[in-house]
């Protein structure tokens, strides 16, 4: 085989055999195959795309290009989750403690965040102490004592999709649906769980914009998750605006705990109880109604945030700042003014979680270093009614020298009209293996 072959035959929107896309796979992973033929093939893809056979040969290829995850020595069933990234979503913190807080085991790899995108790791990590690389022992008893551990993703997982992600973040190839499904789901699939459950963001801070397009990017997902004998759900969430009131590291994970303890906002409350509801019924729970009635107790009775408190713990983390959220360091804080009276309209919200980026909150590359306490807290969100001069963000950041670009870039992003915007869905679909349901899920509706 040639690799120059195989780039021609996808330049010519031919589908690739799954013998072919392994040997290209395995190749480029073991340096056989030099970066600018695998550019070229990406960027091939990116034009000619790839069909459901094609994906899922790529990703269960990627996923078998490093360590594979066996979770046979925890307890029960796994259930993974997975957001495709957005500003101020930090689910993972509050659904993950819920579910397990429920009876269900929770052995959880995260990321760190990239670009406009936080990452739970990052998140984590700002809590004193707290050990977010542990090794497989460690991790796995943790699970079986306290029924979770959120840890690091390992870097030895789908060894594929950390080379090829590297090469796509610089060859302007990261937005092409079949690349985005194979690389999340080589990781999900690496990571051993039995099931699957996806927060396919869609909007203005998503990697999909449209929610056509995000049904269609879940839609592969799930078709791949269950091609590999994981039962794999998706919910299409709203991303146009960010997620709760804050975007950040620290002033995260202080939201977080508010969440955890039942004051938190009602977005993000409400998004947890359909993702931990959503794994509590993947791990064969109970109908989806009683599984969502369950996880929205755990909160009320408290028994979510006893177990963060207790992970936090087991893995080393400092309890006192979570008991205490006052503890945690916040940087000086800069308030952002209305400009006008009138209506939030909309919120570009990559822009948004680039000014966090900016404040110090993320990296532009991955071994930049990130300042925890730095963020955004969202006082007005889109929908809100405000008059000229009320602050409507408070900018938290060491970085003074930015802090008139970083105002005049948030100002930008925003849109104002007379009138009430008309409000927006939080969860627009739910995708299984059955189909896609479009109804009104929120509760209460
Ligand atoms: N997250 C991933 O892990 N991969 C992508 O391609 C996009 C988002």
């Amino acid at each position: 085989m040639r690799m120059y072959d195989l780039i021609e035959k996808k330049k010519l929107g031919h589908p690739l055999t799954a013998q072919e896309i392994d040997w290209m796979v395995q190749g480029f992973t073991a340096g056989e195959i030099p970066d600018y033929q695998m550019s070229a093939f990406l960027m091939a893809v990116c034009f000619q795309g790839m069909n459901l056979q094609e994906t899922t040969a790529m990703t269960l290829s990627m996923a078998h290009s490093g360590e594979m995850s066996d979770l046979s020595a925890i307890h029960g069933v796994k259930v993974d989750k997975h957001s495709t990234g957005g500003v101020g979503d930090k689910t993972t913190l509050i659904a993950a403690p819920m579910a397990a807080a429920c009876g269900i085991p929770v052995a959880k790899m995260s990321g760190r965040g990239l670009g406009f995108t936080g990452g739970t790791v990052d998140k984590l990590e700002s809590i004193p102490g707290y050990q977010t690389a542990l090794d497989r022992e460690e991790f796995f008893s943790i699970v079986n004592e306290i029924g979770i551990s959120l840890i690091g993703q390992s870097g030895a997982l789908a060894a594929a999709d950390k080379k090829i992600y590297a090469l796509r973040d610089v060859t302007a190839t990261v937005d092409s649906l079949p690349l985005i499904a194979s690389s999340i789901m080589s990781k999900k699939i690496a990571a051993g769980a039995d099931a699957i459950l996806l927060d396919v963001k869609t909007g203005s801070g998503a990697f999909m914009k449209t929610v056509e397009d995000s049904v269609a990017l879940a839609q592969t997902m799930v078709g791949i998750g269950e091609q590999a004998g994981r039962r794999t759900v998706a919910l299409i969430t709203d991303m146009n605006t960010p997620l709760g009131d804050t975007a950040g590291n620290a002033i995260e994970v202080v939201e977080a705990i508010q969440t955890l303890r039942g004051k938190g906002p009602q977005d993000l409350t409400e998004l947890c109880i359909h993702l931990a509801g959503n794994m509590l019924y993947l791990a064969g729970k109970g109908t989806l109604k009683d599984c969502l009635a369950d996880a929205k107790r755990s909160i009320a009775d408290g028994s979510a945030y006893e177990t963060f408190c207790r992970m936090v713990q087991r893995q080393g983390g400092d309890l006192s700042y979570v008991q205490e959220p006052s503890k945690f360091p916040t940087a000086p804080a800069f308030a952002v003014l209305a400009p006008q009276d009138g209506y939030l309209a909309a919120m570009q919200t990559e822009e948004i979680g680039a000014v966090a980026g900016m404040l110090g909150a993320g990296r532009e590359k991955k071994e930049d270093s990130i300042d925890p306490a730095a963020g955004i807290r969202f006082v007005k969100k889109t929908g809100a009614q405000v008059q000229r001069g009320e602050v409507i963000a408070q900018l938290y950041t060491h970085r003074e020298e930015k802090v008139a670009e970083a105002t005049e870039r948030y100002l930008a992003a925003l849109s104002w009209s007379n009138q009430p915007p008309k409000p927006s869905r939080l969860i627009l679909a739910r995708v299984t293996a059955e189909g896609v349901e479009r109804q009104q899920m929120q509760e209460g509706k």
